[in-house]
């Protein structure tokens, strides 16, 4: 008999971009998924990197785009196929330090998965961009234009696989995939990936490419999900878990608001595509807060000195405002950084420093008058239900 999760795949039919999304993009909280109703929807949503045909997006590639657009979509598309190329060769040890089986057999899905997606962004690499000849030398080739945001996440992420590898506590594991499921694909990845296929739907471009994308947002939400079960699980099995969490967001999301930086901070990278900074950080900020109250924990209690009491579009701004400043030593991004004494940026790092102290007293509810400007500027989030 088809399992029910099948059946719904099924019903979902050819014709629908996303079959699946829509019953894991519904408001539930992780108790409503199981690990065998996610197995089946793995079964029944396999596809095949090898099968697509690129050969119009190769045409388009060369004819249809110009110089600027193809230099941004490698810098994006650069970053996609290192990151899948780094979470297959990562998820090892997480299969052996998971304690049930259904959690080990799923994580052996989503490593095939992996290494799918990689072998999808490796083709589009050779075969549509024309950069190196196997996986190994389209990787050397494409290294260059990874951000440092983004190599200092990955770098991380190998770090992680390591830790795991000598310790399978719960408490390790539950960081572990804090940092694999919720920042790297929920924030991080799912995002971009959702505004590449709008971005080449919309203007009709890389039918093949797009295909995967959708094949591969899909295997993520699936992926994202588990995730979300597993912390809920391992919470409720050890509640040190949540401070193991806090305490790998509080190290790890410095580094994430980098990753999409572009290079010289030239926002066009992004805004060729038809999006802006802010919408993608905007989107990453809400999924990780979303992904997080959907595991069961409140990020409000969390001592990361982010302020998730205020609204995702002006966290987004933080975020942004926080490698700006960075970027400031170079002249054209002074001004623009509002780095100087008084500036926007410090302001936020003062406001940071103090939530952080107010939640180490215990004082969840934050008093917003009592920071500097951008922060009692904002308003707080509106109540909303969480999803998976
Ligand atoms: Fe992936
Ligand atoms: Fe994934």
């Amino acid at each position: 008999m088809r399992h029910p999760a099948a059946r719904r795949m099924r019903r979902a039919g050819p014709g629908c971009m996303h079959p699946g999304l829509h019953t894991l993009d519904m408001a539930i909280t992780a108790d409503q998924v199981s690990y065998e109703d996610l197995y089946a929807r793995w079964e029944a949503g396999n596809w095949r990197a090898t099968g697509i045909d690129l050969s119009v997006d190769r045409d388009q590639w060369e004819n249809t785009f110009t110089e600027f657009e193809r230099r941004a979509a490698l810098w994006t598309y650069s970053m996609f196929f290192h990151g899948e190329d780094a979470v297959a060769d990562n998820l090892s040890p997480y299969i052996d330090a998971a304690p049930r089986e259904e959690q080990k057999y799923f994580l052996a899905t989503q490593q095939a998965d992996e290494a799918r997606h990689a072998v999808l962004f490796g083709r589009f690499m050779r075969e549509v961009a024309g950069h190196g000849q196997d996986m190994d030398s389209s990787l050397e080739a494409t290294r260059p234009g990874l951000t440092w945001g983004f190599r200092k996440v990955f770098e991380r992420l190998d770090r992680m696989a390591d830790e795991l590898r000598r310790d399978r506590s719960r408490t390790k594991l539950a960081q572990a995939i804090a940092l694999y499921h919720l920042v790297i694909e929920a924030e991080l990845a799912q995002p971009g990936q959702h505004f590449i296929d709008e971005s080449l739907t919309r203007r009709d471009l890389l039918p093949g490419f797009r295909e995967g994308i959708r094949n591969v947002s899909r295997d993520e939400q699936r992926h994202i999900a588990f995730g979300v079960k597993m912390i809920a699980d391992l919470i409720r099995e050890d509640p040190d878990c949540v401070a193991a969490i806090e305490e790998l967001l509080r190290e790890v999301l410095p580094f994430t608001s980098a990753v999409f930086v572009p290079p010289d901070w030239d926002e066009r990278y992004v805004t060729v595509i038809g999006f802006t900074l802010q919408d993608i950080y905007t989107h990453g900020a809400d999924a990780l807060d979303a992904r997080l109250r959907a595991a069961g924990i409140d990020p409000l209690t969390l001592r990361t000195g982010l302020p998730f009491d205020l609204p995702a579009p002006e966290r987004a701004r933080r975020g942004l405002a926080l490698p700006l400043a960075a970027a400031a030593q170079d002249p054209s991004q002074r001004q623009r950084a509002d780095a100087g004494p008084g500036g926007k940026a410090v302001r936020i790092a003062v406001c940071s420093v103090r939530r952080s102290k107010a939640a180490d007293l215990g004082i969840t509810s934050y008093k917003r008058s009592s920071c500097p400007a951008p922060c009692s500027r904002a308003r707080a989030s509106p109540a909303r239900r969480w999803s998976v």
